[in-house]
């Protein structure tokens, strides 16, 4: 008989917090690819209205399985894993009906006039056990999210700026204003990038891997911001392996948009990627951003991996 686990609903003590990266890590290893992706890691100290956390545990307390679901945006947007030697016990099915009443909450408590957000529902890897899941319960693939990959040998190690603009990198505190009003209007219509606040370009700041030389800003003649290169390299990867570098995120102002600049701004990146002794770059771009995926296999990406996205037909 399958015994329902006890369920643990709000903000995480930090002990908490540790028992699901520790959690999240037994899944990354037995699955070849980590269940959560950074937001939501970056989010397991945070308190809000719009965001839930659920742990499932053991009748001996222990974290088996641990939910996010974060109401901030058009959809509801959950993570869910469990721990991989407790899987087909039901504990996933417990955590996704959690998560399609919790999107059925206000995203702000209180405020009227609030719609049920439609659920949708992250799949790292689009794993086979993830697929089946999904599939049991009504679940079908509504956005594909790319992993693009590419050797990072043969770049060009000086690479020019487009013309008429200048290169700079980030100056932190004195370019995280402009930085965050740039990224919402380039990222306007992306469901996550978009939405990234002051506060969360500081919480990556205090990140281990956060290099403001790795943040390339490219300015007009009149000194304005108009693109940006986030690049990205985890420290203490394994020596002798493949070291990844990542194209975090590239986004320019619509009003620049259309001159060629992402072709020049993504080779600055990759320059400086290759320069810091990465050997592969890899980024995430949305299977139906044409032009972004467009651009990227112009300047020699190809898939390596995919994420989905599931939401009940
Ligand atoms: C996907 C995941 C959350 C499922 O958790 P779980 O606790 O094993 O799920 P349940 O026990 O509630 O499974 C419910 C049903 O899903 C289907 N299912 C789940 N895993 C399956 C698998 N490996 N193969 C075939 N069917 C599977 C079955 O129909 C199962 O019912 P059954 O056991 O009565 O046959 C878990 O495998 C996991 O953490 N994977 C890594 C993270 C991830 O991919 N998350 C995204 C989920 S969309």
């Amino acid at each position: 008989m399958r015994i329902a686990p006890p369920l643990e609903i709000g903000p995480l003590a930090p002990a908490a917090q540790d028992a699901v990266r520790a959690l999240a890590a037994a899944a990354e290893r037995a699955d070849g690819v980590a269940p959560l992706s950074e937001q939501p890691l970056l989010r397991l100290d945070a308190d809000a209205d719009w965001l839930t956390h659920v742990v499932a545990h053991d009748k001996h307390g222990a974290a088996i399985g641990y939910l996010q679901v974060d109401r901030g945006g058009e959809h509801a947007s959950a993570e869910l894993v469990v721990h991989p030697d407790r899987r087909r016990n039901g504990t996933g099915s417990i955590l996704l009906r959690t998560a399609e009443r919790d999107a059925r909450l206000p995203s702000r408590s209180g405020a009227p006039d609030q719609r049920a957000k439609p659920l949708r529902v992250w799949a790292h890897g689009d794993l086979p056990a993830a697929r089946a899941f999904a599939t049991a319960r009504g679940y079908a693939v509504v956005r594909e999210l790319l992993l693009l990959a590419r050797p990072l040998d043969g770049v060009p190690s000086v690479p020019e700026p487009p013309a008429g603009y200048t290169v700079r990198t980030f100056v932190p505190g004195a370019d995280d204003e402009a930085w965050v009003a740039l990224n919402a209007r380039a990222f306007a219509s992306h469901p996550e990038q978009g939405r990234l606040t002051l506060s969360d370009l500081r919480r990556r700041q205090g990140e281990p891997w956060f290099d403001p030389a790795g943040l390339f800003l490219l300015t007009d003649a009149t000194g304005r911001l108009v693109a940006y290169h986030w690049t990205k390299v985890e420290p203490g990867q394994p020596d002798g392996a493949v070291v990844d570098g990542e194209v975090y995120a590239l986004g320019i102002d619509p009003e620049a948009q259309g001159r060629g600049l992402a072709g020049p701004l993504t080779a600055v990146g990759l320059a400086h990627l290759a320069a810091v002794g990465c050997t592969r770059a890899v980024l995430y771009v949305d299977g139906d951003n044409e032009r972004a995926v467009r651009t990227y296999e112009r300047a020699g990406f190809e898939r390596a991996a995919i994420d989905v996205q599931y939401a009940r037909m």
